[in-house]
């Protein structure tokens, strides 16, 4: 039985066929199997012999199926190694990696500036009341400076916002205490036909301090420090007086260029001013006890300045040979 086994097992290298002669010497019909009753047959003094015999070669053959099961497992593991094997000097894939968007650098730029300082980060949403944007800003229903803002208008009380100033009214309505020190960044909609440097769609960051004893002087040096922060240690800046219907005074403020050695230009980079004493009161602080500063900059015209672009419209092309420009930039 063992002789043939082991023969049979020399002609069968699968899994299955090993198995089949497992169950057709070893199995419930198997050759051993039928062996067993024979014991009733046999004179006592030979049975305890036989009994032994049967054992030993039970234990042989399950022997000789392991060792060859073992093997074949063995083979097939070493098959599926070879075939799985790694060239480790093979050159690697080479992943694109994204990089951030030119307005998302110059707004966490402002972020991590503004938080340095102290400043809170607020937000507010892009689809405005009437109201926010305008009516708790100053400009009243009828207000001429509401021709300025050419508005989305979505319903007749709501739009997209001109600017990121409601963000300024929505804060002061729900600030705990003071003093508030606040930046909030922002899409922004106007109707402008699109052309080199002005977008239907662009982006502020909007600036709001409220404390006793806030002063000019203290909104003056807030603004130089960011121009050198965002410009170079070397830039002036010039304040040039203007209006806004929710500050008061109000001013514009330029940032010196240096266009050529010895030459240089004044860039108007942003609006500013002391906050209007009816955007205290509509928010809710007594303008005789409190003040205010207020600034809001262009984020695209930072932008252009600091990265030296000449139309507007590449911030919102999706053209990666103009995005794959800022890779490492932060
Ligand atoms: N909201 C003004 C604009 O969009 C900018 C501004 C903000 C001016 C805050 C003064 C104070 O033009």
């Amino acid at each position: 039985l063992i002789i043939d086994l082991k023969n049979e097992l020399n002609e069968h290298h699968e899994m299955e066929s090993v198995e089949a002669l497992r169950v057709k010497y070893l199995g419930k019909q198997g050759l051993l199997t039928q062996m067993m009753p024979l014991i009733k047959t046999l004179p006592n003094e030979e049975k305890p012999s036989f009994g032994k015999w049967i054992n030993d070669a039970k234990v042989a053959l399950e022997g000789l199926i392991s060792d060859s099961k073992n093997k074949i497992m063995l083979e097939v593991l070493n098959q599926k190694l070879s075939n799985e094997s790694i060239d480790v000097t093979l050159p690697g894939l080479n992943l694109k990696k994204g990089s951030l968007h030119p307005l998302s650098l110059v707004v966490e730029d402002l972020e991590d500036y503004f938080i340095g300082l102290g400043y809170k980060v607020a937000e507010g949403p892009e689809l405005e009341h009437d109201h926010y944007n305008f009516e708790m800003m100053n400009l009243a229903k009828g207000h001429p400076a509401r021709e300025m803002h050419d508005s989305f208008y979505v319903t007749e009380n709501t739009l997209l916002r001109t600017h990121t100033s409601p963000i300024q009214a929505r804060y002061m309505e729900q600030a705990g205490g003071l003093p508030i020190a606040i930046i909030a960044p922002g899409k922004t909609y106007r109707r402008d036909p699109d052309d080199r440097t002005h977008s239907h769609q662009f982006m502020q960051c909007e600036g709001l301090v409220i404390d006793k004893n806030i002063s000019f002087a203290q909104l003056k040096s807030t603004l130089l420090n960011l121009a050198r922060h965002l410009f170079g240690e070397e830039r002036e800046i010039r304040l040039r007086p203007s209006y806004f219907p929710f500050t008061e005074p109000s001013v514009e403020v330029d940032v010196s260029w240096t266009v050529t050695e010895g030459e240089t230009k004044w860039i108007e980079v942003l609006g500013a001013g002391m906050v209007h004493p009816n955007v205290l009161k509509m928010g809710g602080y007594d303008p005789l006890v409190y003040q205010g500063f207020a600034f809001g900059i262009g984020i695209e015209r930072i932008a252009i300045l600091k990265y030296k672009i000449d139309d507007i419209r590449q911030f919102y092309t999706n053209d990666l040979r103009f995005l794959g420009q800022f890779k490492g930039e932060r």
